[in-house]
């Protein structure tokens, strides 16, 4: 057990003696309800407790969007990740939209991400497990509960799963029938996001078609492109060798996992079962679920809804905590020290992420905990341009990148993945890329309902750019 700070509040101890079922341990005195005992930061005003109730009940009547085997085999993937085996890719959207959601938008996140895998697997040489911030991405915590408009305050936008941005009180009024609505868009994007990754568009015969138009003609298109044909002519290689690469399956296919913050713990809750085959509880909302910087307090509600749930689970690690705190979330949620179980998200700012990173990496790999530890480098490096729009700037992304590598160097760890916001779409919402967005193009198409995201050539640019550092950094 770590040690305790002074003065630290303990809660009856809830570590070790976890219960066997079927093959799955159980965490002691957890039920998918036991977190309405806590206190719940970052929840919605619901006018209504029996309009939520009612809706929670439907949400727990209706299938899981995913199933306990395919949560355990992204944890078997991010096992080999925690061992320096492999590499993680979670990107995607900030907050998905209720109102653009179609076919193109899904199809272009996940060629973003397909190109970007294929950057970093040639480049790096392991598997790069691919998991998207999407399908449930749709809850946002918020640094205040309101906000002002003209001379009212009303309350803030929680994402479409809550309320509606429009600026008006009305608006902003939470809506439960929004958690169903939520519940059957992540259901049809699965349904995209699954045909396209196994009906044949993430062939890998298929590289060059993943560039995105806009893309094509950038720099980064062109370096991709060069890429692309390297790995055709690997391809032929490997038939000219007899490899059949017809029959390959991984060569035809590709495991894109979904995730999100688990944010709203009762639309956890309802869509929370017991897995036939092990008798261990999943959180069947997503394959991954992670904890957020304003969340993730260890005797909060949060913590204690994700330690009962056998999915592969992460959480934000910010500035404000110490090696005590990370110790004891990871007594809390990886007990049994299952590797691949835990991924610790670092997201401190490019200026404080070296020195604030060291003392936590230091004190995990003491304790043998077998964390995956990814990077953030969009989320303590937002600011306000002089044009006025949050925004930012791609060179400071690249640098948290190059703080958390070297901070595992000097630790001997492995820096086992990066986490980004992102969309396929051509948009003008985060400064600078090898084809510079500049502060006065802000406004040219800035979308985002809630952060800056990186654009399509952005994206690829920064895959590029991990590779490099990766190499440089004598990592691979
Ligand atoms: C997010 O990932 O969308 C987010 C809100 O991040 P954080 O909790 O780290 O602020
Ligand atoms: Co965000």
């Amino acid at each position: 057990m770590p040690r305790r700070s002074p003065g630290h509040r303990s809660f009856s101890p809830r570590t070790g003696g976890d219960r066997l079922v079927g093959s799955a341990a159980v965490a002691r005195d957890w039920t998918p309800g036991s977190w309405r005992a806590r206190p719940a930061a970052q929840q919605p005003d619901w006018p209504d407790e029996g309009d939520l109730d009612r809706a929670l009940k439907v949400l727990s009547s209706y299938p899981p969007l995913v199933f306990a085997g395919e949560a355990r085999s992204l944890q078997a993937s991010l096992a080999k990740v925690s061992a320096g085996n492999a590499f993680l890719l979670q990107a995607g959207d900030c907050a998905e939209s209720f109102e653009e959601f179609t076919a193109n938008n899904i199809r272009e996140k996940l060629r973003v991400i397909l190109q970007m895998a294929v950057v970093l697997t040639y480049s790096l040489g392991v598997p790069v497990v691919k998991v998207g911030r999407i399908a449930g991405q749709f809850a946002k915590p918020r640094s205040a509960p309101t906000e002002r408009i003209g001379d009212e305050d009303i309350p803030s936008f929680r994402g479409h799963i809550v309320n509606d941005a429009a600026p008006t009180a009305a608006a902003r009024i939470p809506d439960p029938e929004r958690l169903v609505h939520a519940y059957h868009q992540s259901a049809s994007t699965l349904n995209l996001v699954r045909a396209f990754t196994k009906g044949g568009f993430a062939d890998l015969g298929r590289v060059h078609e993943w560039t995105l138009e806009f893309v094509a003609s950038s720099p980064e298109g062109r370096r991709y492109e060069r890429l692309a044909a390297e790995i055709e002519r690997a391809l032929k290689f490997m038939r000219a060798c007899g490899v059949d690469t017809e029959s390959t399956t991984t060569l035809h296919e590709v495991d894109v996992y979904t995730s999100h913050e688990a944010l709203l713990l009762g639309y956890e809750e309802s869509l929370t079962r017991t897995d036939s085959l092990t008798g261990g509880w999943y959180d069947c909302s997503a394959h991954m679920l992670w904890i957020g910087e304003r969340t993730r307090q260890l005797d909060g509600a949060h913590v204690e809804f994700l330690r009962g749930v056998g999915n592969p689970i992460g959480c934000k690690v910010g500035l404000a905590t110490d090696p005590t705190w990370v110790l004891e979330l990871c007594e809390l949620l990886n007990p049994n020290r299952i590797p691949g179980r835990l991924t610790l998200i670092a997201r401190m700012g490019a200026d404080h992420v070296e020195d604030g990173l060291r003392p936590l990496l230091a004190a995990v790999r003491d304790a043998g905990h077998p964390v995956v530890w990814a990077c953030d480098p969009m989320h303590a490096n937002t600011y306000t341009s002089a044009s006025g729009r949050k925004t930012r700037d791609f060179a400071t992304i690249e640098r948290e990148i190059a703080g958390f590598v070297a901070a595992h160097r000097a630790e001997g760890t492995w820096p086992g993945g990066i986490h980004v916001e992102l969309t396929g779409d051509n948009v003008t919402e985060c400064v600078g890329g090898a084809d510079a967005v500049l502060d006065e193009q802000l406004p040219d198409a800035y979308h985002t309902m809630c952060d800056p995201r990186l654009n399509g050539r952005q994206s690829l640019d920064l895959a590029f750019g991990v590779a490099e550092l990766m190499r440089t950094s004598g990592l691979v």
